[in-house]
């Protein structure tokens, strides 16, 4: 998979609309506030109580018997796998995966661990092709022991994983003694455009987490979920590598903050996500997938610019995107506007006419 960042170009414009991530939000007034008004604690001793606060709240909004915060979601999906898996394991996941494409080969490097990359339409895959890559247990196969999903699916569209699939999925991998995880950097994105509360969305999988620095516009952090038991584990791995905290309440009263503010309001990005869609599908030759979430895919090779000038155009006008595996991906959040979307349709509009 090809990601390319966008360019640093010291001669380009100040970012005026910024659809690079959702990652890319500032706090807002009221988060800073949050973030100043947190009571804190040790956090490695267990004793910031912001962070605790944070944690039920997350186990109970997952579902589940425990949380832990973490620095990022990466480390989220790392201590998930170093817990589930032991060397020379065998991880199934679809061939998009952050975990596979974007975590640099931690879970090689740091388990000794191997992922099987599933094909399938949308960054998802079936039930059957799951069903046919399992084998048997045997000397000579690796043992398969991990099956993980992102919901929403980041390089397939922000497309949402259907309950049922992922009911399917969940029962089949317990059926064969797989651990089940689930990557849920947009997750609750999911959640607001379907209506499926996330302990829900997460039933049968062992591990899940939601990322706080992504739709949710909190600076820094992630709490991942799971049994008593798993969370003992991951606290293990957070300590060997390094992520216990200090005074993390700072960090973690911007995401009560975000759980209080701007769980609601994804909704709002939903609807830019899909105006963004609707006015480029109306330019000539655009090739627009359609937006289930808060990610638009599009091409516009066909309508006489290719992706990475059009990128490189709209960065000369003060409009940052990225290319992510031959297309360009467009990501609305918090600091992003109806108008910004409007004035970014014209912009590549003009641009696609070549002006
Ligand atoms: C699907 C998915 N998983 C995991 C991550 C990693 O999250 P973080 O940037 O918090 O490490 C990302 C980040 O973009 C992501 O999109």
């Amino acid at each position: 998979m090809n990601y390319t960042p966008a360019p640093r170009d010291p001669r380009a414009p100040p970012v005026r609309i910024n659809l690079l991530s959702d990652t890319q939000t500032r706090p807002t007034p009221g988060m800073r506030e949050a973030i100043a008004r947190a009571e804190v604690g040790d956090e490695q001793i267990g004793d910031d109580p912001t962070v605790n606060e944070l944690c039920e709240r997350v186990a109970d909004l997952l579902g589940k018997q425990a949380a832990v915060f973490m620095p990022s979601g990466t480390m989220c999906n790392v201590a998930a796998t170093l817990v589930h898996c032991r060397p020379g394991d065998e991880i199934l996941a679809h061939e998009t995966a952050h975990i596979i494409a974007r975590e640099g080969g931690a879970h090689a490097a740091l388990g000794g661990f191997q992922i099987t990359p599933l094909p399938g339409p949308d960054g998802q895959f079936s039930a059957e092709t799951f069903r046919r890559a399992l084998h048997p247990r045997n000397r000579y196969q690796p043992p398969q022991t991990t099956v993980s999903v992102e919901q929403t699916a980041n390089i397939g569209g922000g497309t949402i994983w259907k309950k049922a699939a992922l009911a399917e999925i969940a029962e089949i991998a317990k059926a064969r003694g797989l651990a089940t995880h689930m990557d849920g950097a947009r997750l609750l994105n999911a959640c607001v455009a379907t209506g499926i509360s996330a302990a829900d969305m997460a039933a049968g999988w062992d591990s899940a987490w939601i990322d706080f620095s992504k739709g949710l516009g909190a600076p820094v952090g992630a709490v991942i979920a799971g049994s008593h038991e798993f969370i003992d584990e991951v606290w293990r791995w957070k300590q060997r590598l390094g992520g216990s905290m200090r005074q993390a309440g700072v960090c973690a009263g911007a995401c009560v903050y975000a759980l209080d503010h701007h769980v609601d309001r994804l909704a709002d990005d939903h609807a830019n996500a899909r105006a963004l869609a609707r006015g480029l599908a109306q330019i000539n030759g655009m090739e627009v997938q359609q937006p289930e979430t808060n990610l638009v895919f599009f091409k516009p090779d066909k309508a006489g610019v290719p992706g990475e000038k059009m990128v490189e155009q709209l960065r000369h006008r003060g409009v940052v995107l990225a290319m992510m595996d031959g297309r360009i991906r467009a990501c609305t959040h918090l600091d992003v506007t109806a108008a910004m979307i409007e004035e970014t349709i014209e912009l590549v509009r003009e641009i696609a006419r070549g002006a």
